[in-house]
């Protein structure tokens, strides 16, 4: 359950006024409850305790150093996609020994860094990355360890953008074609050593069903692979779903009480542990939104606000730039002012500045009347905010900080205009 309520008419996250932070960094600055994200990684722990369970933060979802860091000191493991995101766990003190790398273009380059720093395993998702995994190790000497990512032609009833498990996407190794695979894999490739099996269905999952599905689709090969190859993991991927509509609501337990419909980490840990654990494996879990999702919102300010023919609309200092959530998904984000309103609310569209009709945060949304140099708090924006920004229109990246308590840290600081283009060069 998240930290940002409203107290005495201003928004805080935990014990500190957001309308501080606004003021003393500046917007559009991301916000993050440490405490969120530990209580939240806790509970999740805690729930898996009975079974050999180990969670591998998907650091895609949000890849700041420092929330890197917490999650290393906690014992977290983590599911990198690049070697860039290895480069980042290194960087941030945590331990290449417990990452699996997922990603269906997986480069040579990438292939042997992380080969060198001994990862965990590599998650493949065909035949030809295998192989060439596999010349890869035997140049260098070495057994990679590898899964390959099985399609298990489950509907996650979630957008189509970020629906990952049915045969109709670039992702994993048909389920038809599984066993066939591994058999090649031992008997052709003697530089890979099979040490597991992966599958990831979709994200921002809400029921239950589609876990439930996958797991008992895949279950019989999972334990026919402990058997004939000796895997010793199943990682079961990441999807677990959080609150968007009503996000500000849901930090509260009232709320939660008054949802019993609402998908929460103990209901998904109780569903797939009867199922998970007479398999003896050792069971992954690559959640990255479910863990800093509903931990940050985004503060931005009013700059404008100007009636069309047809529309209100209020005009913010964040872009699409800044979260391309809504203009690429449909997203929805709860927008509140970060000084509580009273008074009657209008409907509105929340547009940024960027020359893009898809430019929105918002639109026909029942929002607080605020008027210009107001501040807003964009919910539920700690999960492919921050790590999908851009510096599109030349606006450079924007300021993220961390709240602990009562106090507070930056842990990005503002792009500048000279760090925005300082790779940039003159040809001869
Ligand atoms: N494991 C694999 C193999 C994945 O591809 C992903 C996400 C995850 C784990 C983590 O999924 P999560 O627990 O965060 O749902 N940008 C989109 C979401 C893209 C998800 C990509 N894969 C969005 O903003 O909704």
């Amino acid at each position: 359950m998240h930290s940002f309520a409203y107290r005495n008419g201003s928004m805080h996250c935990e014990d500190v006024n957001l309308a501080d932070i606004a003021g003393a960094v500046g917007t559009p600055v991301f916000v993050y409850s440490r405490k969120t994200i530990m209580d939240d990684l806790a509970e999740l722990q805690q729930a898996l305790a009975p079974l050999d369970a180990h969670v591998a933060y998907a650091v895609k979802a949000c890849s700041n150093k420092a929330i890197l860091h917490m999650m290393a000191q906690r014992g977290v493991g983590f599911d990198i996609v690049s070697g860039g995101e290895l480069w980042r766990i290194i960087n941030a003190g945590g331990d290449p020994s417990v990452c699996t790398y997922a990603g269906v273009g997986k480069t040579e380059q990438e292939i042997r860094y992380a080969l060198e720093q001994n990862i965990y395993c590599f998650n493949c998702e065909s035949e030809n990355e295998l192989r060439e995994i596999n010349r890869i190790a035997g140049e260098m000497g070495v057994k990679a360890p590898v899964a390959v990512r099985v399609n298990p032609h489950v509907d996650a009833h979630t957008h189509k953008y970020i629906t990952t498990g049915t045969n109709e996407n670039k992702f994993g190794v048909d389920i038809t074609r599984i066993e066939e695979l591994y058999a090649i894999i031992a008997a052709e490739m003697p530089h890979l050593h099979i040490r597991g099996l992966q599958m990831h269905i979709g994200s921002q999952l809400t029921e239950l069903e589609p876990f439930v599905k996958a797991i008992r689709k895949v279950s019989p090969i999972a334990l026919k692979f402990k058997e004939l190859y000796g895997i010793e993991f199943w990682s079961i991927g990441g999807g677990i779903g959080i609150v968007y509509d009503g996000c500000l609501a849901s930090g509260k337990q009232e709320w939660w009480d008054a949802h019993p419909e609402q998908l929460t980490l103990r209901k998904f840990a109780e569903a797939i542990i009867p199922l998970l654990q007479p398999l003896g494996l050792k069971i992954l879990l690559e959640p990255g939104r479910r863990l800093v999702g509903n931990a940050a919102c985004l503060l931005t300010t009013c700059l404008y606000v100007k009636k069309g023919e047809a529309k209100n609309f209020k005009i913010i200092d964040a872009g699409m730039n800044d979260i391309i959530r809504p203009a690429l998904y449909e997203g929805y984000h709860e927008i509140w002012p970060v000084k509580e309103h009273r008074e009657q609310s209008i409907v509105a569209d929340i547009v940024g500045p960027i020359c893009e009709s898809g430019d929105f945060q918002a639109q026909n949304r029942e929002i607080a009347d605020v008027k210009p140099g107001e501040v807003l708090a964009e919910m539920s924006a700690g999960a492919y905010g921050f790590s999908m920004a851009s510096t599109y229109n030349s606006r450079p990246l924007a300021a993220e900080v961390l709240v602990d308590g009562n106090k507070w840290h930056i842990i990005r600081r503002r792009q500048t205009l000279e760090q925005m283009v300082a790779d940039e060069c003159l040809p001869e």
